[in-house]
């Protein structure tokens, strides 16, 4: 699949994901039983992640989102502008985030520092991909569905330069 000006080749299947997310989507409904979950989705990357995993939760639960921008085009930076924030009242109450990918770690460090001060219950991160590799912030995502290797992905909501969200598989840059 071309991105661009970029060349990708399948990576994970609709199948794979959707698996996956059902089997996070399971340890979420068992962690948090009797608890009313808040979950923020950070867009752009999760909306469809976020969206296949609230489906699966049978929790009386929210959810709201946050928009934050970190990359440009394919590098993370140190600067995270919160171009949308949310409206909700966290304080005391169990928060979930939801990201598509953690890589440095820079933004969902920025997100669980913020929720910390603003006096949340409980806040844990549900995070689809993670690059292990590239980690630089020491932060504990405790629900993952893959870990990958330190390479460029698109697809099922990720994008190269705001393009090739729109499929239901994850491609990884050809090399
Ligand atoms: P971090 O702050 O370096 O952890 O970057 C996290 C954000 O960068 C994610 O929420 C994504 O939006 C974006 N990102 C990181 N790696 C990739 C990738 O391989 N493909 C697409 N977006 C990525
Ligand atoms: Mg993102």
């Amino acid at each position: 699949m071309i991105v661009k000006d970029k060349n990708f080749i399948p990576y994970l299947n609709e199948e794979e994901i959707q698996k996956k997310i059902k089997k996070l989507a399971s340890s979420i409904n068992t962690d948090y039983k009797e608890t009313k979950p808040l979950f923020i989705a950070i867009l752009n990357g999760s909306f469809m992640f976020a969206s296949d995993l609230f489906k699966e939760i049978k929790l009386e639960c929210e959810i709201s989102f946050m928009k934050l921008s970190s990359y440009s085009e394919m590098t993370s930076t140190n600067n995270i502008r919160e171009l949308i924030g949310i409206n909700e009242n966290v304080f005391n109450r169990d928060v979930i985030i939801i990201e598509d990918i953690v890589d440095t770690g820079r933004t969902i460090k920025n997100v669980l520092d913020q929720f910390k001060d603003r006096g949340v219950k409980s806040v844990e991160v549900v995070s689809l991909l993670i690059k292990p590799e590239a980690l630089i912030n020491p932060v504990k995502i405790k629900y993952v569905g893959f870990e990958i290797p330190n390479k460029f992905v698109v697809g099922y909501g990720l994008d190269y330069d705001g393009f090739g969200r729109n499929s239901k598989s994850i491609y990884q840059l050809k090399s």
